[in-house]
C-alpha cells in the first residue's frame, strides 16, 4: 500500500501556481504523485492556460464538479474526491491554501483515515464571514501535517494548540521558478493593475460600484488594466457597466504575463492573496481593498495599505503609495523559495517511517 501516490487536490487557479513546485520537490525525489482536479475554475485562461504555462501534465482525473452554491459545490466536491480516494489509497493527501476545493478534500481524506497535509497553513484574517476564513481554519484543524509559509503562521498555530512547520511560501518558489526579469510586460508606459474578484466585494453592489469608481478615477489619470476574474466578469455583464477611456478590461492573463505586469506597476489595486504577496515579493506598492489581510507582514513592511471600497480611498492610497519607499526593504518573511523542497524532505521521512 505504501508505494501507492501521494495524492493532491486542488480546482482553483491559485492552486494549480502552489501545486507546481511541490510536484517538481516531490518528483526530484522520486515521490509519486497524483493530481486530482476538483474542476472547480475550469475556464480555459483558469485552468489549462495554467497547466500549460506551469508545465503541468494532465491531472490525473477531473472531476469536473464547476460552480454551484458552497454547500452544493463542497459537497459534489467530497463525493467525487471519497470514490477516488477509496479507489488509489493514498500514504497522504496534500490540500492547498483556503478554497473549497481544500476544505472538501482535507475532509473526505480524515473521514477515511488518510493523513492531510495542509500547504499554506495557519493563515487568519479573523473575519468569519469570508468563505476562505472558515475554509483554512476547518482545513488546519482537520490537517496532520501543516505547512507554514510564514513564522506568525507557526504562532497562530500554536495558540490554536497546533503543531505548525515553517517551511517558506510554495508561491515565492514558483516566482522564482517562473518569473523572468526579461519578459516583457505586455503593457506598455506606466499603468496600474487592478484585480477584484473577493465574494465580499463583488456580491456587495454598493461596495463594488465603489470599488468601479475608485478605478474610474484612477484610469482619468493613469492607464489602468484589469483582467476581469469569471465571477466579476459575470457580475458586471448584470450591471451594464460601461468601459471608460484609460480602462483596459481583459480576460484573466497567464501566469507569466501576470507576473510581468506586477513586476512593471506604478501599483496595484487588489482583493487578491496570491497578488498581494506578489506584488510585495517584487516590490511593487499594493492598495487592497479588504478591511483585513491573512498577509500582515505586506502591510507592516510599507508595502501594502488596507483600504475601504469608494473611490477617494482608493484613488488616493494608490497616489500616496506609488512612490512609496517603505524602510523595510529587504523583509521577507516567506522564506527562501525552498519551501517545496523542505514539504518534500518532510513528507519522505514521514513516508519512510510509515512504510510497512
Ligand atoms: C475561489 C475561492 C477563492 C479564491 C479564488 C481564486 C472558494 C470559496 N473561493 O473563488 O478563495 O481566491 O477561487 O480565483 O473556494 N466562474 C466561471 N468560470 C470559472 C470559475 C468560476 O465562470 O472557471 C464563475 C462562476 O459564475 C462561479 C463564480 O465564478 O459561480 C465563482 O467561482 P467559485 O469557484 O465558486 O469561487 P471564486 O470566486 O472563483
Ligand atoms: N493570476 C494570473 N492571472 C490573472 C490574475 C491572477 O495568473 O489574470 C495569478 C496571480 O499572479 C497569482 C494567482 O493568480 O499567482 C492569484 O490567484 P487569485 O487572485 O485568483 O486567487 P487568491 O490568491 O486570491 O486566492
Amino acid at each position: 500500500m505504501d508505494n501507492n501516490s501521494v495524492i493532491h487536490i486542488v480546482g482553483a487557479r491559485p492552486q494549480f501556481i502552489k501545486l507546481s513546485p511541490v510536484l517538481r520537490a516531490l518528483d526530484a525525489m522520486g515521490i509519486a504523485s497524483k493530481v486530482i482536479h476538483t474542476g472547480q475554475h475550469y475556464d480555459y485562461e483558469m485552468s489549462s492556460l495554467m497547466f500549460e504555462e506551469l508545465g503541468l501534465k494532465e491531472p490525473e482525473y477531473n472531476l469536473g464538479v464547476g460552480s454551484s452554491t458552497h454547500g452544493r459545490q463542497t459537497a459534489e466536491m467530497l463525493s467525487s474526491i471519497e470514490a477516488v480516494l477509496i479507489k488509489e489509497s493514498p500514504p497522504i493527501v496534500l490540500v492547498y491554501g483556503d478554497t473549497n476545493s481544500t476544505l472538501a478534500g482535507a475532509l473526505a481524506s480524515v473521514k477515511l483515515g488518510i493523513p492531510v497535509a495542509h500547504v499554506e497553513a495557519g493563515l487568519r484574517s479573523f473575519e468569519r464571514y469570508m468563505p476562505e476564513e472558515i475554509n483554512r481554519v476547518l482545513t488546519d484543524h482537520m490537517s496532520e501535517h501543516l505547512f507554514c509559509p510564514t513564522q506568525r503562521a507557526v504562532k497562530q498555530l500554536n495558540m490554536e494548540g497546533l503543531a505548525g512547520v515553517f517551511t517558506g511560501d510554495v508561491m515565492l518558489d514558483a516566482m522564482k521558478t517562473f518569473l523572468d526579469m526579461s519578459h516583457p510586460c505586455p503593457v506598455e508606459g506606466t499603468f496600474v493593475l487592478v484585480t477584484i474578484h473577493r465574494q465580499e466585494n463583488t456580491d456587495n453592489r454598493d461596495r463594488l460600484l465603489g470599488i468601479l469608481s475608485g478605478i474610474r478615477m484612477l484610469a482619468r489619470e493613469v492607464k489602468v488594466v484589469f483582467p476581469v476574474h469569471p465571477r466579476t466578469r459575470r457580475i458586471l455583464e448584470t450591471m451594464e457597466y460601461s468601459v471608460s477611456e484609460g480602462l483596459l478590461m481583459t480576460r484573466p492573463v497567464g501566469y507569466l504575463d501576470m507576473l510581468a505586469m506586477i513586476r512593471d506597476a506604478m501599483c496595484v489595486v487588489t482583493d487578491s492573496g496570491g497578488v498581494q504577496k506578489e506584488a510585495f515579493m517584487l516590490r511593487t506598492p499594493c492598495v487592497t481593498v479588504r478591511n483585513k489581510t491573512e498577509w500582515p507582514e505586506t502591510v507592516e513592511t510599507g508595502w501594502n495599505r488596507l483600504v475601504g471600497p469608494d473611490d477617494v480611498s482608493i484613488y488616493s492610497s494608490v497616489m500616496g503609495m506609488k512612490d512609496t519607499s517603505p524602510a523595510e526593504k529587504n523583509a521577507m518573511p516567506f522564506g527562501d523559495g525552498k519551501a517545496s523542497h523542505y514539504i518534500a524532505q518532510y513528507i519522505e521521512e514521514h513516508l519512510e517511517k510509515h512504510r510497512i
